[in-house]
């Protein structure tokens, strides 16, 4: 399998991200699924997808704590784009027992308690959205942080044994405004607020003209602890 992710990274190297979006809806059609957060970047693939002839699974996770910005884009892009994007939530008891054992806000009380919230809310819920996938598009980018900078185009994600790509991985910021710009994506309104990076309210804030730009994101913990959880490294 490892050979097989070698030889798709070698082979879509030099190709662009619709190229190569459009190979796999084709090659994995009805086993292939595109997880969007409505960032910047799931909302230039989302643009993608939608000139591409071939249909796949577009679903969020709705981890109860998001922007109301958010979901208002949602339904822009829903409607914009003629896209059903599924709205996924979290098991309810098992948010229950969470916030009667840790409290409301768990996440600010210790990196543990955070990285448990984030397992409720994102990723167990991201496991069952997957089930039966065998291809998981992301928009994840090198640039945007230490914990991702040797990210590949194309990795195993061996937990969930699916084929996870990233067709924006070398893409810079510039590029990915550039883009929104020149196809009129809509984007979140928090953007222009000084949100380059949004996830849930509690835990997202602004961040100055300047600083990193997810900086923002679980600001009280140190950079290299500043993932959700939802992005593994392959092995
Ligand atoms: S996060 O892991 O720190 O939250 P980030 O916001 O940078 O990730 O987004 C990176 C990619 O992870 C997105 O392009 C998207 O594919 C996926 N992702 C992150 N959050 C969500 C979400 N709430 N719903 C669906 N996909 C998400
Ligand atoms: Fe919970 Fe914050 Fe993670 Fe959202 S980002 S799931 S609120 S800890």
């Amino acid at each position: 399998m490892q050979q097989f992710i070698e030889s798709l990274n070698s082979r879509f190297k030099e190709s662009g991200a619709k190229e190569m979006l459009s190979w796999f809806l084709q090659e994995y059609r009805g086993r292939i699924a595109f997880s969007t957060s409505l960032g910047a970047e799931d909302q230039v693939i989302t643009h993608m997808i939608s000139t591409l002839p071939g249909k796949l699974f577009i679903f969020t996770l709705d981890t109860g704590r998001m922007f109301q910005e958010t979901y208002d884009l949602i339904e822009v892009t829903r409607k914009k784009y003629h896209c059903n994007i599924q709205v996924c939530f979290p098991d309810a008891a098992g948010v229950e027992e969470m916030v009667k054992t840790r409290g409301v806000n768990l996440f600010y009380e210790s990196v543990e308690n955070r990285k448990r919230c984030c397992h409720v809310r994102k990723i167990q819920p991201l496991t069952r959205a997957l089930q039966g996938m065998k291809v998981w598009i992301t928009g994840l980018r090198r640039e945007q942080s230490i914990t991702r900078s040797d990210t590949p185009l194309v990795e195993l994600e061996t937990e969930m044994d699916l084929i996870k790509v990233n067709p924006l991985i070398n893409w810079s910021n510039d590029e990915v405004w550039n883009y929104i710009s020149r196809f009129h994506v809509p984007v979140n309104e928090l953007h222009r607020k000084g949100y380059p990076s949004i996830g849930c309210m509690p835990c997202t804030r602004p961040v100055a003209p300047g600083e990193d730009i997810r900086s923002g994101r679980w600001w009280w913990e140190l950079p290299q602890f500043r993932e959700c959880g939802i992005h593994r490294k392959s092995k």
